[in-house]
């Protein structure tokens, strides 16, 4: 099978959408540019496990043009955008294996599908498919691996817990330590996709409601200063008492989910952690409470209680499912508790994946060329790589900085002058 999805007449639409998004990834596009010429990658195949949204497929534009060989397939069963995966498809012949709303069997089907062109290089979100691999073969002898990128921070926690069971079978670059990644893409696109996702699919005022944040981490931060912004009162659950912290300072109302779950209107988790919202707190919640889920995978909501324990569901549109309690409450669920901003919208705005794809590109590159030298081990992204994304995303935008005179440096790497 070259390539498995929903419907191949969608490849113009997906095209134009594609195009959309490379007009707005300046960045990534400069990286193109620098390397069709030359081809780095030729010869090296590589299969990726990330989302199929028009940003993926300028990523996958890019690597193909430096010569690369691709396979691919979604790393969630509601994220793939249909038209994007044509496109890809019949456009770009990559060996897609992705569609919107497929079984966990067909999931995983499809992850084993792209693993068939035996990738010299894994690009990763969530870890599912350098898991996958791992799971198959206890060596590396069917591959012939240099390395693996992951995009987020699940994946990251999962792949450094099997680093360090001293499992992990090739070197790993921890695409999502890139300050250029996760203070940006994760604060600012989930921010403002998340929200957009609740809008899109529900149509609510914002204005004036208790949306409750559970993380305040880089994807809770995000979203509770977009809510706050649209006019929200936030309130923040958190386990970390420094980041709880950070939250009250920010100016928001910080308590205990158990606390929090009869007075919010709206609840969006974003923890990477399971049963945030357990089923004990949606009996505590209101009439007509609306659940997201922001984080990686769908386990941070009660979902499989809601379903077991509801008298009927109904869904509302294609996104949101309404579950009638014994007590004929009425709660909400948008996109099944995967995350709302995939799943009810398009993703992260192209602007932001600008960078993390760029951070994918070099990773990939890096790997290409020392991976096979390096231990098994999770890397972060070097300083300098950070600062040249940085720089050139700033040069896109027709931002100046400043450069520090040699007088200054010898200042600030000095301990001498005082006054
Ligand atoms: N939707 C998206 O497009 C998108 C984008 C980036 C990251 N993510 C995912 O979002 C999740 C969070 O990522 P992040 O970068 O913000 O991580 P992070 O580590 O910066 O933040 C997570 C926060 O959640 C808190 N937390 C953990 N368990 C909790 C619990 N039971 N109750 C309350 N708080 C809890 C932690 O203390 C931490 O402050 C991950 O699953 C990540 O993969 C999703």
């Amino acid at each position: 099978m070259k390539y498995r999805v929903k419907d191949v007449t969608l490849a113009n639409a997906g095209k134009q959408r594609i195009d959309w998004a490379e007009s707005h990834m300046p960045v990534l596009y400069a990286l193109k540019k620098k390397y069709e010429i030359s081809k780095p990658l030729k010869g090296f195949k590589l299969t990726g496990c990330l989302h199929v949204t028009k940003e993926t497929g300028v990523l996958i534009r890019t690597l193909k043009a430096a010569g690369a060989e691709l396979s691919w397939c979604g790393c969630n069963p509601l994220s793939t955008q249909d038209d994007v995966a044509a496109s890809l498809a019949n456009d770009e012949e990559i060996a897609i294996f992705a569609s919107r709303g497929v079984s966990t069997k067909e999931y995983y089907e499809d992850i084993h599908s792209s693993m068939k062109i035996l990738p010299n290089v894994t690009i990763d979100d969530g870890a599912d498919l350098t898991v996958e691999i791992h799971n198959e073969s206890s060596s590396n002898d069917k591959y012939d691996l240099f390395g693996g990128t992951e995009e987020t921070t699940t994946g990251v926690i999962r792949l450094r817990a099997l680093e360090k069971s001293g499992k992990l079978m090739y070197p790993v670059i921890a695409v999502n330590d890139a300050e250029t990644k996760h203070d940006f893409d994760n604060v600012y696109g989930t921010g403002q996709s998340a929200l957009d996702g609740i809008i899109r699919s529900t149509n609510v005022m914002v204005a004036g409601k208790n949306v409750v944040v559970a993380g305040y981490g880089h994807v809770g931060k995000g979203i509770s200063r977009r809510a706050a912004g649209l006019g929200a009162n936030v309130i923040v659950t958190e386990i970390d008492p420094i980041a709880a912290l950070k939250a009250k300072l920010d100016g928001y109302a910080v308590t205990s989910m158990d606390d929090a779950s009869s007075r919010g209107d709206i609840f969006i988790t974003t923890t990477g952690c399971k049963d945030v919202i357990n089923y004990k707190h949606i009996l505590n919640m209101q009439d007509g409470t609306i659940l997201a889920n922001a984080g990686h995978f769908n386990v941070e909501i009660a979902v499989s209680e809601l379903e077991k324990n509801s008298i009927n569901k109904q869904p509302i549109n294609e996104h949101v499912m309404l579950y009638k309690s014994q007590q004929n409450k009425k709660i909400y669920l948008i996109g099944e508790g995967r995350l709302v901003n995939l799943a009810a919208a398009e993703g992260h705005p192209s602007e932001v994946m600008d960078m993390s794809f760029a951070n994918q590109f070099l990773a990939v590159l890096k790997l290409s060329k020392e991976g096979k030298s390096w231990k098994p081990n999770v890397y972060t992204v070097d300083k300098s790589q950070d600062q040249e994304i940085a720089m050139a995303k700033l040069t896109s935008m027709n931002v100046k900085i400043d450069v520090l005179t040699p007088e200054q440096q010898k200042y600030l790497s000095g301990f001498s002058e005082g006054t």
